[in-house]
């Protein structure tokens, strides 16, 4: 595979610094399709500066329902000397969490050389997903009594000091229940299993158990892959329907996929800025005439994570709006 230049990097985390900064705007305004709409217009605007023939593999649905980062839709310069590069993008993974003022939204971005990154449609998934230490170790097929007397011995904790991230869902009550049997601690999230993954590896959190979204998967992947953490993922079939679609579109639905088959070899970058603070970064700050942003961002390859304070001076700080084609103040 061909090496993505370093200085790629850098390009992508000013797209997510652009889409984490206009979704803050709209905190707690009330309105999650605002926030995606602000966050998905500069995002798609930073994209155009980027030197890739970028293509959306994971963006914001099917070409007739999203008008920009669609799956499919080419970002980037296109020019010939350009490398060709998949993209994932959840301008704001955590919409209603922004429009509510809640903590733990983040944009985000993952790349990688082409065909890395796993085509997911916008189904629904079991995951499983642990930091360095209960790579490995873990498995989506176990029961939830199994999985966390592996980890609390992996761990040399008792069951009862193990934390878990799950999504706070009706679906989940059964999962809920069973943590709480073993006696295991629960932290449950309105939203965001993104970052909730995430967390496993850089927050004070074990492990992340549940159903969320197949695209999110992937994202989550990319990360983890960068912090050699893992997750696993199977897809949750709501009926016979669903089950016939998935497929229809050349996936396995018994099959375990993971963080290797979601984000394929060493060559991806990952890219996340805080929108609201959360476990492992602070949202967007405004004071007099600047506003401060938090993102990581990391490298498979060499397992390198940045930490990337920034302070954007907004008396001069413009981010490109795609829908209305013009530089905007922030
Ligand atoms: P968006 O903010 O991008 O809409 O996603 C939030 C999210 O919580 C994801 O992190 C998660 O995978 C998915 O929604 C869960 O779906 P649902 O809200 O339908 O349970």
């Amino acid at each position: 595979m061909a090496d993505l230049q370093r200085g790629l990097a850098m390009e992508l985390v000013r797209v997510t610094e652009a889409a984490a900064l206009r979704a803050s705007r709209w905190l707690g305004n009330g309105n999650k399709d605002m926030v995606d709409k602000a966050a998905s217009d500069a995002m798609r605007g930073m994209l155009d500066l980027i030197s890739v023939k970028g293509k959306v593999i994971i963006g914001e649905g099917e070409k007739d329902k999203a008008p920009m980062l669609y799956i499919g839709e080419k970002v980037g310069d296109w020019k010939e000397d350009s490398p060709e590069v998949d993209i994932a993008v959840d301008p704001v993974d955590g919409t209603r969490l922004v429009a509510n003022g809640l903590p733990n939204a983040i944009s985000v971005l993952a790349a990688g050389t082409k065909d890395s990154l796993m085509p997911f449609p916008g189904f629904y998934m079991h995951k499983l997903a642990c930091g360095p230490e209960l790579k490995g170790k873990l498995d989506i097929n176990a029961s939830v009594r199994e999985n966390l007397k592996v980890a609390a011995a992996v761990l040399q904790k008792d069951v009862k000091d193990l934390t878990i991230v799950v999504l706070d869902r009706e679906r989940h009550r059964d999962l809920i229940e069973e943590i709480r049997a073993a006696g295991a601690r629960i932290k449950l999230i309105a939203d965001g299993d993104v970052a909730g993954a995430i967390s496993t590896a850089l927050g004070n959190v074990d492990i992340y158990m549940g159903i969320g979204g197949a695209p999110e998967g992937v994202i989550a992947a990319a990360a983890l892959k960068c912090l050699d953490g893992e997750i696993q993922t199977r897809f949750f079939l709501k009926d016979k329907e669903e089950e016939k679609s998935i497929r229809a579109m050349g996936f396995d639905t018994n099959k375990v996929y993971y963080t290797d088959d979601l984000a394929k070899g060493d060559e991806i970058i990952f890219a996340a800025t805080g929108v609201t603070s959360g476990e492992f970064l602070e949202g967007i700050s405004f004071g007099s005439q600047k506003a401060i942003s938090h993102s990581i961002l990391m490298r498979a390859k060499y397992r390198t994570v940045r930490y990337i304070k920034t302070v954007h001076n907004l008396k001069y700080k413009t981010i490109p709006s795609r829908e209305r084609n013009q530089e905007e103040k922030v």
